[in-house]
């Protein structure tokens, strides 16, 4: 939908429902929906695809004893060290990679696919039998859980198979480095490894069945939205000269944090999920209005993040605004976990991209699916 439709949306039909479908366009109550995650749940949009592929996963659960145990361990195997650490190594990696560019080059395979491939191997611990099997790993069960509407037969049986070879291979990564601990050799500090540590400690922790299944989820959450967000700030950018002028000054400077503010403000204007969705199982008041029991409630928030009542100038590129109130990267109980990640990682991978001299775009964005999948770019 445009933004001229959505504008007229907000204002005729703020709340619009159509047979089992209501979908809601303006700020206030986007965000009303997507805090009441008790009254507009996500456990019937996403558990049932989540479970089938990997198990239980926060991501498909509602609010509870089991979401907040899972939610807690995942948040004890970061620490406060993890930016710094995840920002250096995006940098010396993504140094690497533009020192060998060809004059003309594929931006995804080479660069916003790759990076977040080596932060999984990495940080993460979790390279994969080689690095084209975890590619498409990720990129369709992602496909299935969140992004397959139609249901399309292909598309399921490409995430079952890939579920069945990435759970079994993630559940290996643990037998083995869990076989070394018992040798008493060192492991790497990574995020599989702490997991496994946790077992041993007296806090909350994974079964080794539950440490795939989470990390796998994990996984996934990562790889495509940082691919799909990098290519989307990018194609902000390469539209809006100004913008794409202010972004070279800020990478050649390595002002991470004006890079930041610019790719967040280009992201609401092209986010990765322009609409998030959850289930009203009751009938439900939001506001003056009426949600029937048993329906998809979409959270526009691509239109919320352009209602004037809210967002001051909306239809101004303005990098700055509030990040907690831009929903770019969720909003309420499912806000985005890997916050910690993307809001130093991109804008790494930009102030490196964006040093490269005569750097400019040779045609369209072409795409797998709903991901970016190639993106020539050339160089002086
Ligand atoms: C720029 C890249 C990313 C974007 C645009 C993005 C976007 C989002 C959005 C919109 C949600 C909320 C979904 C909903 O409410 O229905 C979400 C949740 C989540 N994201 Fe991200 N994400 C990104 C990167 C990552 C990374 C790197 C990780 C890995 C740690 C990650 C892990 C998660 C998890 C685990 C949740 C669920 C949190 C919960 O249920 O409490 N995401 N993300």
């Amino acid at each position: 939908m445009t933004r001229a439709l959505l504008a007229m949306a907000r204002t005729f039909t703020p709340v619009l429902r159509w047979k089992n479908n209501t979908f809601v366009f303006r700020a206030e109550d986007v965000k009303e929906v997507l805090n009441r995650n008790q009254d507009f749940t996500i456990a019937e949009i996403n558990g049932p695809n989540i479970e089938r592929l990997i198990g239980p996963y926060i991501l498909g659960m509602d609010d509870g004893p089991q979401y907040q145990r899972d939610i807690g361990i995942l948040r004890a195997a970061t620490k406060r060290e993890d930016g710094e650490r995840i920002s250096s190594f995006v940098r010396k990696e993504a140094v690497a990679i533009v020192d060998n560019l060809p004059k003309e080059f594929d931006l995804v395979q080479s660069f916003t696919r790759q990076l977040p491939y080596l932060l999984i191997a990495d940080y993460f611990g979790t390279p994969g039998p080689d690095r084209s099997s975890m590619l498409r790993w990720n990129r369709s069960i992602f496909w299935d859980v969140f992004l397959d509407l139609k249901d399309e037969p292909e598309v399921r049986s490409a995430a079952l198979r890939s579920s069945s070879e990435m759970v079994p291979y993630i559940k290996e990564q643990i037998k083995e480095n869990k076989n070394r601990v018992a040798q008493g050799l060192e492991i790497e500090d990574n995020m599989l490894n702490r997991l496994i540590k946790m077992q041993d400690e007296d806090v909350p922790s994974f079964s080794d069945e539950e440490m795939a299944g989470n990390f796998a989820g994990t996984l996934m959450g990562t790889l495509e939205p940082i691919n799909k967000a990098c290519v989307y700030i990018l194609q902000q950018f390469f539209s809006r000269k100004e913008i794409l002028k202010k972004a070279i000054q800020a990478a050649k400077s390595d002002d991470t944090q004006t890079m930041k503010e610019l790719a967040l403000e280009a992201l609401r204007f092209q986010p990765n999920m322009p609409v998030l969705m959850r289930f009203s199982k009751e009938e439900q008041e939001l506001g003056k209005r009426r949600i029937r029991a048993g329906q998809t409630v979409y959270a526009m928030t691509y239109s919320a993040m352009f209602d004037p009542r809210q967002v001051e100038q909306p239809k101004r590129f303005l990098p700055g605004r509030p990040v907690e109130d831009m929903m770019y990267l969720g909003f309420g109980q499912h806000r985005c976990f890997g916050n910690y990640i993307n809001l130093v990682a991109i804008p790494e991978m930009l102030n490196v991209l964006l040093k490269i001299e005569g750097l400019r775009p040779k045609g369209k964005v072409i795409k797998e699916g709903p991901f970016p999948d190639r993106w020539i770019f050339e160089k002086d």
